[in-house]
């Protein structure tokens, strides 16, 4: 097959996964512009090769085997995302490529207050989206006005944010059609009043919260399980009453510091990290009859 140019066969993911695991895509490209990824895209999608958007892959679990098609890499090495001033206070187009942390860096940078909430997720704002990412302290919809898409057979569409549907850690059923890849955000800050250093605090007491509590010091991706609603303990918690905390299998561990998190310790394989997983699942649901739903999002065959 004829492949566009910058489109590398047989590439190894492991490296661009937070977990540092996983297989080899059979294709993968970096793009680095919006009109270079719709362009491979659509290649993709009328050559029926499945196709998956990586960005840090923070909360994403690729398996040993690798992926049966095309990954096109958006992250953090490509550094050529650019944040658009729109018309009207506060108004900003963020590239779904764009890095969380820088964004939160350029809001406090700029007196705009709204995302302090954010301090300390990792990934793009693409997975934001996705999975309308947060903490206690809120999430992405709180300031998301509406999602730039590319929907295959309809091409770019505009999605105000109240067809989204936005939800505890996801998005509406029907609100991202399959296929579909988030393009760019439109978000809305507020002045901060006070040239930023109420925001500044904020972002440090998190900072430290997540720091004191979170196990942050090997390969995860942060919280594995999303907590069970109806449910007054958490993922974490739970976990932790199951005496679970330190159970391993090969080098996938259960962090002692937070039950909710899987370090891979420095040999894990994919399937370690999976079977953990649903060893957890497993002895959850025989102890609690509550059904532990996945954060971590797992592709590969
Ligand atoms: N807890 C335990 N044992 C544990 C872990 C937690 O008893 O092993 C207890 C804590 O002591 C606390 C409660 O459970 O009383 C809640 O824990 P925490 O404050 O750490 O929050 P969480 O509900 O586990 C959520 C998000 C995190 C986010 C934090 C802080 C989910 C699934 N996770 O965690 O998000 O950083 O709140 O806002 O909603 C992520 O999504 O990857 C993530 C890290």
């Amino acid at each position: 097959m004829l492949l566009p140019k910058g489109v590398q066969r047989n590439i190894s993911l492991a490296p661009f996964a937070a977990y540092k695991v996983g297989g080899a895509a059979d294709y993968f490209f970096e793009a680095s512009t919006e009109i270079e990824l719709v362009k491979v895209i659509d290649w993709a999608f009328h050559s029926k090769i499945p196709y998956f958007v990586l960005g840090s892959g923070s909360n994403l679990l690729i398996r040993d085997t690798g992926f049966r098609g095309l990954v096109i890499y958006v992250g953090p090495l490509t550094r050529s995302w650019k944040i658009e001033l729109l018309e009207g206070e506060g108004r900003f187009r963020v590239p779904a490529a764009f890095s969380k942390a820088e964004l939160l860096d350029f809001a406090l940078m700029n007196g705009w207050s709204g995302l302090e909430f954010s301090a300390g997720i990792p990934g793009t704002l693409g997975g934001a989206v996705y999975m309308n990412a947060g903490t206690r302290w809120g999430s992405y919809e709180s300031v998301i006005e509406s999602v730039r898409l590319w929907i295959p057979k309809l091409g770019i569409v505009e999605k105000p944010a109240t067809e989204m549907g936005f939800k505890y850690r996801g998005h509406g059923e029907g609100a991202l059609s399959k296929g579909a890849i988030v393009l760019s955000v439109d978000i809305k800050l507020q002045k901060s009043s006070d040239n930023g250093s109420l925001s500044f605090a904020m972002v440090d007491r998190i900072l430290s919260y997540r720091g004191a509590r979170q196990a942050l010091e090997r390969p995860s991706c942060g919280s594995v399980f999303k907590n069970p609603e109806g449910s007054s303990m958490g993922a974490g918690r739970l976990i932790e009453a199951a005496n679970l905390k330190g159970q391993a299998i090969g080098g996938a561990q259960i962090s002692t510091k937070h039950a909710n998190f899987i370090l891979n310790t420095g040999e894990a394989k994919a399937k370690d990290i999976e079977d953990l997983v649903e060893f957890i699942q497993k002895t959850i649901f025989e102890k609690y009859k509550i059904e532990l739903e996945l954060e971590l999002i797992i592709i590969g065959q």
